[in-house]
């Protein structure tokens, strides 16, 4: 299932976002706004417990979120997500998963991985392109094979054949973004899009 979540706040940021003239510096800015207006609706249904509170007038009976979360970019271009999710659930653990699209085939290439281990969080997986898929669902692979149960994956922009390549293979998951586009092109790029994400988070072209 995917949620495509179309707040005319997070389309106007978006519009911005993919405008070629805008610089990595506002970018960054964007993908951090969009991202924490993004997972405060995916983070809509999370499990919260009853507590009571002291104010300084009487007692209020508060809820509080139940589940730890782990947040878990993928390398690099999910770095630009962090900060955004971290203001909203600044008590989240953050585990990173290295992967890199080869150039030549496609195809996702796992270089790193530091995920914290508890089988009862909720896990975010956070990556702004969701294209062809393959980074997300080799991803979810790995969570799931380290006993991971509960996890969904925010990122801004997909299309419909990242979220049916992620579907197949994870249809528990919940993909929850600012847009759907079109089509990917020939070379894997989401098309309108905004181009190579982790470029311009970081102004490496
Ligand atoms: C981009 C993006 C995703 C992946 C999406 O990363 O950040 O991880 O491509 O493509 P897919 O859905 O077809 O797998 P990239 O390989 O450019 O690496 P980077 O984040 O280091 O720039
Ligand atoms: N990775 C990106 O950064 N952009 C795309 O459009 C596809 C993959």
């Amino acid at each position: 299932m995917h949620v495509e979540v179309k707040h005319p706040c997070i389309q106007h940021k978006l519009a911005i976002l993919r405008d070629a003239e805008t610089g990595h510096k506002r970018f960054r800015e964007l993908a951090t706004e969009i991202t924490m207006f993004v997972c405060y609706d995916a983070l809509k249904h999370v499990e919260v417990e009853n507590v009571s509170v002291e104010t300084p007038v009487a007692t209020a009976q508060c809820q509080k979120i139940a589940n730890d979360i782990v947040v878990v970019p993928i390398l690099r271009a999910g770095v630009g997500m962090l900060d955004g999710i971290l203001g909203l659930v600044p008590t989240a653990r953050v585990g990173f998963m290295g992967m890199y699209r080869d150039e030549a085939t496609k195809k996702p290439v796992e270089y790193y991985n530091k995920v914290p281990a508890n089988r009862d969080a909720l896990y975010i997986v956070i990556d702004p392109m969701l294209a062809t898929g393959g980074s997300t669902t080799a991803a979810l692979d790995i969570l799931k094979k380290n006993g991971v149960e509960k996890v969904i994956v925010v990122c801004i922009v997909t299309c419909p054949e990242g979220i049916e390549r992620v579907e197949q293979s994870h249809p528990d998951v919940t993909i929850y973004t600012a847009a759907v586009d079109e089509r990917l092109n020939e070379k894997k790029y989401i098309v309108p899009g905004l181009g190579d994400a982790g470029d311009r988070l970081f102004g490496t072209r």
